[in-house]
C-alpha cells in the first residue's frame, strides 16, 4: 500500500501498524460476536442507487446545517474516546482537524482532554457528549463546564446503561481510562483482577437505573439542547420527542453495546418517518464512503458522523490525517452527488437509492 492512503478504509491499516494493539483493538472492536460491527458497513453495501442523468452538476454544495450550525459537508466527527491513546495531541488535534474542515465535533465525555483545553484550542463548532453517571453532580458539572466553554448542545447517550462486552478489550486487559474532565471531581479505583479495567470503571460510574425522566434532569441543569444518540426503533424516537428532544442520532455506538443489534443503516427510515421533520435525525455506524453518506441522506438523516475511521486518522498522521479522512469522505460524496445528478444536499431524495427492501421500485 502507498503511504499516502487514497481512501478512509486504508487508514485502518495504518493505524493497526502505528499503535500497540491494545489501544488498536480497544478502537477497532465491537461487542462478542461482532456481528453487528461487520453489518453496520455491509449494510451499506447492499444499498444501490438510482442516479439521475443529464442534471447540470457543475457546482455541487454540499453545505448543510445541524441545528441550526452551519457546517460544509452533513459530516461530523463522532463522540469518541481517548484520543490521547492514538496521538500525543488528542482531542485537541481532533478539533482543530474539525475546525479546518469546517465541520462540528462531538467531544467525548471519556476524552484525554479537558474541555478548557479543546474549546481554547480551535473554533470549530462543538457539541459535548455525556452518560448520565451514577454522581449526577459529576455529570452536571461536566455539562455546565462545556455550556460555558462554548459547546453548543448536549448529546446525551442512552445506549450504555452498561458497557458491552468487547472480548479483545477483556483479553488485551485494557487499562483504565485516564478521563481529564474528571480530574478532580471522581477518583475511582476500578479494580478487575482478570479482564478490562476500562469495563470495571464504567461498571463503577454508569447508572443502569437511568431513563427516561433523565432527560427532565438534564434540561434542568443546562439551556443546551439535547439530542438523544442511541436509538433505533420509532418507539423510542416518539418518546425522545415527545420530551422535547432537540435532535435524536440513530446509533449502536459502533457495535460495542448489544450485539446483534440491527446496523444503523436499515432503521434509520423507520426513525425518519416516526419523527416526521419535526427535528433532525442523525445517524452513525459504518460510514466509511461519500456513497455511504449519500445514502443515509437519501434515507432521510441530516447528517452522519464518523467514529473509528477519525481515530484511525489520528492514530496514522495526527491532525492531518483527521483531516485527510473527512477531506476524501467529502470528495467521495462530491462525486457521489455529481454522478447521482443532485447539485445540492436538499437535491438527494429517497427516489435515489434503492435498498433490499424496494421490490416495486
Ligand atoms: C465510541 N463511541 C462512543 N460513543 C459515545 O457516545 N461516547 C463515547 O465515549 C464513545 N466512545 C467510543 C470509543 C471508540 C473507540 C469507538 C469506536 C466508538 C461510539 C461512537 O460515537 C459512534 O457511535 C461509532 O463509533 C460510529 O461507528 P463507526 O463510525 O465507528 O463505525
Amino acid at each position: 500500500m502507498a503511504s499516502e492512503p487514497v481512501n478512509v478504509n486504508e487508514f485502518q491499516e495504518l493505524a493497526r501498524r502505528a499503535l500497540p494493539k491494545m489501544y488498536f483493538d480497544f478502537y477497532n472492536g465491537g461487542a462478542e460476536d461482532q456481528h453487528t460491527l461487520r453489518e453496520n458497513v455491509d449494510a451499506f453495501r447492499r444499498i444501490t442507487f438510482r442516479p439521475r442523468v443529464l442534471v447540470d452538476v457543475r457546482r455541487i454544495d454540499m453545505s448543510t446545517t445541524i441545528l441550526g450550525y452551519p457546517t460544509s459537508a452533513p459530516i461530523m466527527i463522532a463522540p469518541t474516546g481517548m484520543h490521547r491513546l492514538a496521538h500525543p495531541e488528542g482531542e485537541v488535534a481532533t478539533a482543530r482537524a474539525a475546525a479546518a474542515c469546517n465541520t462540528i465535533m462531538a467531544m467525548s465525555f471519556s476524552a484525554n482532554c479537558t474541555v478548557e483545553e479543546v474549546a481554547s484550542s480551535c473554533n470549530a463548532v462543538r457539541f459535548f457528549q455525556t452518560y448520565v453517571y451514577k454522581r449526577r453532580d459529576v455529570t452536571a458539572v461536566l455539562v455546565q463546564r462545556a455550556e460555558r466553554n462554548g459547546f453548543k448542545a448536549i448529546m446525551l447517550t442512552v445506549d450504555t446503561p452498561r458497557i458491552g462486552r468487547r472480548e479483545a478489550d477483556i483479553k488485551n486487559k485494557m487499562i483504565a481510562p485516564q478521563l481529564k474532565n474528571l480530574e478532580g471531581l471522581l477518583s475511582i479505583e476500578a479494580v478487575s483482577d482478570n479482564g478490562s479495567k476500562l469495563a470495571a470503571f464504567a461498571a463503577e460510574t454508569h447508572d443502569p437505573s437511568r431513563c427516561w425522566k433523565d432527560i427532565d434532569w438534564l434540561r434542568s441543569v443546562t439551556g443546551l439542547p439535547i439530542l438523544v444518540k442511541g436509538v433505533l426503533t420509532a418507539e423510542d424516537a416518539i418518546k425522545a420527542m415527545e420530551l422535547g428532544v432537540a435532535g435524536i442520532v440513530v446509533s449502536n455506538h459502533g457495535a460495542r453495546q448489544l450485539d446483534y443489534s440491527p446496523a444503523t443503516i436499515t432503521v434509520l427510515e423507520e426513525v425518519v418517518r416516526a419523527v416526521g421533520g419535526k427535528i433532525p435525525v442523525l445517524c452513525d455506524g459504518g460510514v466509511r464512503r461519500g456513497t455511504d453518506i449519500f445514502k443515509a441522506l437519501a434515507l432521510g438523516a441530516q447528517a452522519v458522523m464518523i467514529g473509528r475511521p477519525v481515530l484511525y486518522g489520528l492514530a496514522a498522521k495526527g491532525e492531518y490525517g483527521v483531516r485527510r479522512v473527512i477531506e476524501m469522505l467529502k470528495d467521495e460524496l462530491e462525486l457521489t452527488m455529481a454522478l447521482s445528478g443532485c447539485p445540492t444536499v436538499k437535491d438527494i431524495t429517497r427516489s435515489h437509492v434503492r435498498t433490499e427492501y424496494d421490490r416495486f421500485n
